[in-house]
């Protein structure tokens, strides 16, 4: 089973898309490992975005990440990664497709709701940075038996 990280960003904290943005896990059948309100410290975020580093939307995007409070999660599921990212939709809400988060509910590059891990690698690393081990919640859920075969 897969596993990967989530953040709603600070825009959709400010929006209030908190549960609109977990209804669409949930109801996708991905299942809920860990869950914290936080506000980003800068160092965090620097390590978070390090691919980005030198790039002129850089100081932007950590500026953003930053500004407020994110709520970081992880979630589980057959190809968890690639699911959600084809739940949140292209990275640029004008070419997000409707039916996606960012297609839905964004209209700006620097504002586009959620971040997801690009890859399997990826999830672990950034997991690693957000929880400890402690902070995940290892349970079964009867439904599952109704959504993996
Ligand atoms: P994220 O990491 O935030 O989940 O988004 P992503 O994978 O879809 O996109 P990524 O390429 O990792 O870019 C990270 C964030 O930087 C902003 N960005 N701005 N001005 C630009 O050309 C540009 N490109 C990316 C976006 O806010 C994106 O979410
Ligand atoms: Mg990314």
């Amino acid at each position: 089973m897969q596993r990967t990280l989530v953040l709603i960003k600070p825009d959709g904290v400010q929006r209030g898309l908190v549960g609109e943005i977990i209804r669409r896990l949930e109801r996708r059948g991905l299942k809920l490992i860990a869950m914290k309100m936080m506000q980003v410290p800068r160092e965090q975020a620097s390590r978070h975005y390090a691919e980005h580093q030198g790039k002129a939307f850089y100081e932007g995007l950590l500026g953003f990440i930053t500004s407020g409070p994110i709520v970081a999660m992880i979630w589980e599921g057959r190809e968890a990664v690639t699911v959600v990212r084809s739940l949140m939709g292209s990275t640029d809400p004008l070419k997000a497709q409707p039916g996606t988060i960012r297609g839905d509910l964004a209209l700006d590059l620097g504002m586009n709701l959620i971040h997801g891990s690009d890859s399997p690698a990826r999830a672990e690393s950034e997991i690693a940075l957000f929880f400890s081990a402690a902070e995940f919640h290892e349970y079964e859920r009867t439904i599952d038996q109704w959504i993996r075969e």
